[in-house]
């Protein structure tokens, strides 16, 4: 396994052939622009749009023609926005897939036509990973782990039954798989630390704060609160402010994502501790469509690198945060 930093982001794994199996294309190897097509889940959350922003940015920035689609949270919108690029005979497809399975038809239709794919933020679960070129992306997973570590270290050695409740992000998407994965391993070496309710907010604040509503209603004694990403938590921030509840004192709070509005909310010590999840991906996406393009070999999954944030390091990192 290689392990290699590429334009700020760390590239791992064994290389993913995927020179040969696209000619020099429409495009590619002459002074043409490059067209990439690409397919948005939606605009579900700042970090959504700041991932939106970096993705026009970088295309602008590299030369490259961006036929950009906004799935508004629909598999089935993302599955036509991708037939409608490959009969358009774009270069390249990137996508971010709203959900993790049902997406081997429409892989194997650009393959078949010989357009690369490749994925960007979120995973598929297709067992053939020849349907698409490369992942970039974090891995959720350990933003889960991050999370259950800080929680798990936080009661170490303390008495009495946590009561934690989570909001979860949009239903079968790999974010919302894995951040519940990834936290449930870390917390269960403490038997004290009990998940009591769960629930999917869809990543959106609005959900957060309906769904939290419902939490505060049904369960007197909450403790903490981990919602996968800062915007569900700063919804469920209001809902426990509505609820006569001090934020980050009564409820300790756990979100992931570090957008501003968030590290705004840790500083304030609204939230506790935040996992980061960076959308800045616009600048490695360009790079790799444009080997990809050549047909060039890349590297299959290329991760992102991020840090936590307590509320002290949110107060130092906020007046750089780009987004
Ligand atoms: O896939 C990344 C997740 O999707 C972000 O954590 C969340 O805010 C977004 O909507």
């Amino acid at each position: 396994m290689s392990v290699a930093v590429l334009g700020g982001l760390l590239a791992v794994s064994t290389l993913a052939g995927c020179g040969g199996d696209k000619e020099a294309g429409s495009t590619g190897g002459g002074d043409d622009k490059i067209v990439l097509g690409f397919s948005q889940v939606g605009a579900e959350s700042g970090w959504r749009t700041a991932n939106t922003e970096s993705i026009k940015a970088s295309a602008k920035a590299a030369g490259i023609e961006l036929k950009f689609s906004d799935a508004q949270g629909k598999q089935e919108n993302q599955i036509s926005d991708i037939r409608g690029f490959i009969t358009q005979k774009v270069d390249v497809i990137a996508f971010s897939p709203v959900v993790t399975s049902g997406w081997d038809a429409v892989l194997k239709e650009a393959k078949d036509a010989n357009i690369p794919v490749i994925l960007t933020d979120r995973a598929v679960d297709s067992q053939d990973t020849s349907l698409y070129k490369s992942f970039i992306g974090s891995d959720f997973k350990v933003e889960g782990e991050k999370a259950g570590e800080w929680l798990a270290k936080e009661y170490e050695g303390k008495t009495g039954d946590v009561n934690i409740v989570e909001l979860q992000g949009t239903t079968g998407s790999a974010p919302a798989i894995d951040r519940q994965t990834g936290f449930a391993e870390k917390i269960k070496a403490n038997p004290n630390l009990k998940v009591v309710k769960t629930q999917t907010g869809d990543f959106k604040r609005a959900d957060g704060k309906t769904v939290m509503e419902t939490f505060l209603q049904s369960t007197p004694k909450i403790d903490v609160l981990y919602a996968h990403n800062d915007d569900m938590g700063l919804g469920a921030i209001e809902a426990i402010e509505a609820a006569g509840k001090v934020p980050g004192k009564d409820i300790k709070i756990i979100t992931v994502d570090a957008v501003r509005d968030g590290m705004t909310a840790l500083a304030a010590g609204k939230i506790n501790f935040i996992v980061e999840c960076s959308p800045l991906l616009g600048d490695q996406l360009m790079e790799v469509v444009k080997k990809v393009n050549k047909g060039e070999t890349v590297e299959k999954r290329i991760l992102t690198k991020e840090g936590t944030f307590t509320p002290e390091q949110a107060k130092t990192e906020l007046p750089n945060r780009k987004y």
